[in-house]
């Protein structure tokens, strides 16, 4: 028969104490991702950019600034999970490699339209333009807002070579000439343009790439 004054051992001890109980878990989970962690960031498959995977253009880069200022990140993903429904839906799952010049990440969590990730090339740039002026023109039941001042504005050019700089600091392999010739490469475009060209890629490296080529 148990009494009061019974000691308690092994586990018991540690279910009858908060603070044993705190620490053990805290020490628990600080193992667990450790180990889970930290070997991603020496992995090859997570730190290299995937085959075919080129850094964003001039156009490209202005275009991705324009998606974050808007918030379309607010309704999209940009990742493809690797279960049966999305991979049918969207495509090919997202694998790590192909992010490694996204900075930040436009990952997401919030899909109120559909992930993103895979869409470059899936529609004409006539479609995005069309769509992004007004979504309903093309989705009559679409609650995405519409963007009709993106295709009368004309692109930051001359603030291009900075950002690009700022991205080959991080990493990005840009030459010397490709920052300088940045303002060419974006001048007389409009945001739209710019938008719609950073759409286009999205996900095109690893469209095709084998199942389980990390
Ligand atoms: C309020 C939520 C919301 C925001 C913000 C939003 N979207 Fe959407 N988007 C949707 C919904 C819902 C759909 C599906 C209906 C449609 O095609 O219009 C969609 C569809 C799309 C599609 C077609 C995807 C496909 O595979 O058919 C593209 C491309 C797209 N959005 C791009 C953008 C871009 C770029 C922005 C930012 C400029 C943006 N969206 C902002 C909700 C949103």
């Amino acid at each position: 028969m148990s009494t009061s004054k019974e000691r308690y051992t092994g586990h018991q001890r540690i279910e009858t104490s908060n603070l044993l109980m705190i620490v053990l878990v805290l020490v628990t989970v600080f193992i667990g991702g450790f180990v889970e962690i930290v070997p991603l960031f020496f992995q090859r498959s997570t730190t290299q950019p995937a085959p075919g995977l080129k850094p964003y253009t001039a156009l490209q880069v202005a275009g991705r600034d324009i998606y974050v200022r808007e918030g379309c990140y607010n309704c999209h993903s940009q990742m493809v999970r690797p279960l049966l429904a999305e991979t049918l839906r969207y495509g090919e799952y997202s694998k790590a490699g192909e992010f490694v010049y996204d900075r930040p990440f436009q990952w997401g969590s919030k899909r109120t339209g559909p992930d993103l990730h895979r869409v470059g090339g899936k529609y004409s740039d006539d479609w995005h333009r069309l769509h992004l002026n007004n979504p309903r023109d093309l989705v009559p039941e679409s609650n995405m807002p519409a963007y009709p001042w993106l295709a009368t504005t004309p692109v930051d050019a001359a603030g291009l070579p900075a950002r690009m700089s700022a991205l080959r600091t991080l990493g990005a392999p840009y030459s010397d000439a490709e920052i300088q010739d940045a303002p060419k490469a974006a001048a007389g475009k409009t945001e739209m343009d710019a938008l719609v060209a950073y759409l286009q890629v999205l996900g095109t490296a690893g469209k095709g790439a084998p199942r389980g080529n990390q």
